[in-house]
């Protein structure tokens, strides 16, 4: 396949950026995106030029580091996969490719595709753990008995893997997807229920604090999440919400 590749070239978070036009060729059907992306750098290399910045780790969805906007969708079209799952055949010989950044007042870049996504971080250090006793007594997990479907459903949650398409896909810029996924995920649980109402607040305050919008149910997140995480969360999250902010703990 040959392609025209419009990619987003930024030197850093305070430089103004510009879209880059490059011409690959030889690109297998089977490659994966981040694998054509490396044929791409290893021509700027060879060509004493700077190859392109982005993110990647495990190259198997589950890291969430592979944040692209691929043809104004994230992750590139497809449902259910990350930039790195997704492969060449999803693309035709002679199209053109545009590929930018998470675009986020609170995902800043840091060069080229790379965004800064620490804000996540401190959404979870402020809320997304459980106080567990670990001096030699603690309780089996398993001695205590969760619904099927509460379990089922911390679970689903707990596969968000903090990649952030969720936000650079939200008109809105909004976490709330991201956040609800990562409370849920614990206040479904037993184990997760002492702290659920701290947890919440804080959590919420964090994320505004950080400069996400708010949700208007739109539910693009949920469309283009990697992990199919679901709006439920969000309700839930709302619900918690309301409740910790009417009720003394
Ligand atoms: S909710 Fe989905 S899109 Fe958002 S960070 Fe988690 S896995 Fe990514
Ligand atoms: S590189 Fe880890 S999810 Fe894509």
């Amino acid at each position: 396949m040959k392609l025209t590749l419009k990619v987003w070239r930024q030197n850093g978070p305070k430089e103004k950026g510009k879209i880059a036009t490059y011409q690959v060729d030889d690109i297998s059907e089977d490659m994966s995106f981040l694998e054509m992306m490396d044929v791409l750098n290893n021509e700027l290399i060879e060509k004493g030029e700077d190859p392109v910045a982005f993110d990647h780790d495990c190259r198997e969805g589950i890291c969430g580091a592979c944040s692209m906007f691929i043809n104004g969708e994230a992750h590139g079209p497809g449902r259910g996969i990350t930039t790195c799952q997704l492969h060449m055949r999803s693309f035709n010989d002679g199209d053109t490719i545009y590929i930018e950044p998470w675009r986020a007042a609170a995902f800043p870049i840091i060069k080229d595709l790379v965004v800064n996504r620490s804000a996540f971080d401190r959404i979870i250090q402020s809320g997304g753990f459980i106080s567990v006793n670990t001096s030699g007594n603690t309780l089996d997990a398993n001695a205590i008995p969760i619904p099927k479907s509460d379990a089922d459903a911390a679970f689903d949650a707990a596969t968000c893997i903090g990649c952030g398409a969720c936000v650079a896909t939200c008109k809105n810029s909004s976490a709330m997807l991201f956040t609800s996924a990562k409370i849920s995920q614990l206040s479904l649980l037993p184990q997760g229920k002492p702290e659920a109402k701290e947890r919440v607040v804080n959590m919420v305050k964090q994320m505004d604090l950080e400069g996400f919008g708010n949700c208007t149910n739109t539910g693009a997140c949920a469309v283009e999440c990697p992990k199919g995480i679901s709006l439920e969360n969000v309700a839930r999250m709302n619900r918690e919400f309301l409740l910790a902010s009417t009720t003394k703990s």
